[in-house]
């Protein structure tokens, strides 16, 4: 099919060529954020499936790097992670440091596998005793995650079981004993559960209020069809993780249609203290029909993740890490008020970061901005005072046929701190990430928009609305 450059993000990660899909193996080590990905290095259809790999010093800028790891006998290199092997507990060092992954083989049943990098993850050895964790007898038996449980001195491997997580603990890596499950009777089973993650945060910044964030993706059984990513918030004790809510609760990560698979990076210093993540902006439901050529598959916006106490519980916040900011050119600034029908401010971009302060003055109004416009199509971003919902709307976002759901509106509940509303929306090409309030919501949406359509302005129906502020940038890195 023709080549699409238009819908080439910026910033967000794309393999050059044919198909990605979940980001595997985040490590930080040497300075370097490794980005490992689901791939096939032959074809633009999900197939061969290996671990392409990228690299970068500020999560902006990717440098593009042969594929790290492909099929063997075992079967194909699906989902895992990587930790940073700091004093060779594995033995495989020779008593110096490297990067462990962690994979799972799929073959005729799904094994869990090592491979073991000496020099920055340029090349990689197979562990010739694999795999580490033979099949018990479970189909869907995927997707390590290896974390550091410092307390307890020892790894801990989480992996998707079908309704579950199974948790394994390891003092070298390469041995593994069961160690507990969780989530049978927990959150939502719409769907096969896929790619766990697990880490501790502060509540608000406060280190002596941290919980443990469990995040399980789930395909099909998401809020916007599809696949989708919830989390669990409770404690961890090294063995056992126990969720503080009603386990009948769902919450979900991101109420868009496109995250998934988000994994966080090991190994983030100290110093530094950020949890930082990406997830693949796609859904199962249509992924192998987006039309993006020669590549298909796209990550989001690395995002830092924060837990919030709010009146309904610890929170999950997402932001778009700060070194974005690097990618902004000069802003155009507006102040005033947005009468009914406005139809200033008016912008055009199809890769720009557009931060907006909003005041509602009157009536229950529905505002926001129309993005990616042309004369036939365009997207809508924004609140509806009335439901107190935020919303994205791509039932009229272009010409491109995806797949029969893939027109539609997006939304979900909103709760504002009395009647400031404030957007942070990342147009990148092949769609949006709008975050509202500080993180506290977030819809992360594919858009195919018709090549030339560029214009955006600013909306309001139903009401008035004062625009307290509002800055667009263009984003070039
Ligand atoms: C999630 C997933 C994983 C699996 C991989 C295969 O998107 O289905 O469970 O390991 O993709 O590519």
């Amino acid at each position: 099919s023709a080549n699409t450059p238009h819908w080439r993000p910026e910033v967000r990660f794309t393999p050059r060529r044919n198909w990605m899909n979940d980001p595997n193996g985040l490590v930080r080590h040497r300075g370097e954020y490794h980005l490992f990905f689901q791939h096939n290095p032959s074809g633009i259809e999900h197939a061969n499936m290996s671990w392409g790999h990228a690299v970068s010093t500020d999560l902006v800028n990717w440098q593009h790097l042969p594929v790290a790891l492909e099929p063997d006998e075992l079967g194909e290199i699906f989902s895992g992670s990587a930790v940073v092997d700091e004093h060779d507990s594995s033995g495989l060092f020779g008593g110096g440091s490297g990067i462990v992954a962690c994979y799972t083989s799929a073959g005729r049943t799904q094994t869990q596998s090592i491979a073991h990098s000496s020099d920055g993850g340029r090349t990689w050895t197979k562990y010739p005793g694999n795999p580490v964790i033979d099949n018990p007898g479970i189909a869907d038996f995927r997707d390590p995650k290896v974390i550091r449980h410092e307390p307890a001195g020892k790894w801990v491997l989480l992996l998707a079981a079908g309704d579950r997580v199974l948790f394994y603990e390891s003092t070298d890596l390469l041995n593994w004993t069961k160690a507990s499950e969780f989530g049978a009777e927990h959150g939502a089973h719409g769907g096969v559960w896929e790619c766990p993650d697990l880490f501790e945060l502060p509540v608000d910044g406060d280190e002596s209020r941290s919980r443990w964030v469990l995040v399980v993706s789930i395909n099909p059984g998401g809020p916007a069809g599809g696949s989708a990513t919830q989390y669990f918030v409770g404690d961890f004790d090294g063995t056992e993780f126990v969720n503080e809510n009603d386990p009948d609760e769902v919450r979900w990560v991101d109420r868009g249609a496109d995250f998934y698979a988000c994994q966080s990076w090991f190994g983030v210093p100290p110093e530094d203290g950020r949890r930082l993540w990406v997830g693949w902006m796609s859904n199962w439901a249509y992924a192998q029909h987006v039309p993006t050529s020669p590549w298909r598959g796209a990550m989001t916006a690395p995002r830092e993740v924060g837990l919030t106490e709010s009146s309904s519980g610890t929170r999950l916040v997402q932001r778009p890490v700060r070194e974005l900011e690097s990618a902004r050119g000069p802003a155009r600034h507006w102040r005033g008020m947005v009468p009914e029908h406005a139809t200033a401010p008016r912008f055009r971009g199809t890769a720009l970061d557009i931060v907006a302060e909003f005041e509602i003055v009157d009536g229950r109004p529905e505002f926001g901005f129309e993005v990616l416009a042309g004369d036939e199509h365009r997207t809508l971003i924004g609140y509806d005072a009335e439901s107190r919902r935020l919303f994205v709307d791509r039932t009229r976002s272009g010409s491109a046929e995806v797949a029969p759901e893939f027109p539609a509106r997006h939304e979900t509940p909103l709760s504002v701190d009395g009647s400031r509303v404030r957007l942070r929306i990342l147009l990148d090409h092949c769609g949006v990430e709008v975050f509202a309030e500080d993180g506290a919501a977030v819809l992360t949406e594919l858009v195919l928009a018709d090549e030339g359509d560029d214009r955006g302005r600013v909306f309001c129906s139903g009401g008035r609305v004062f625009l307290e502020s509002l800055r667009v940038h263009e984003l070039r890195p």
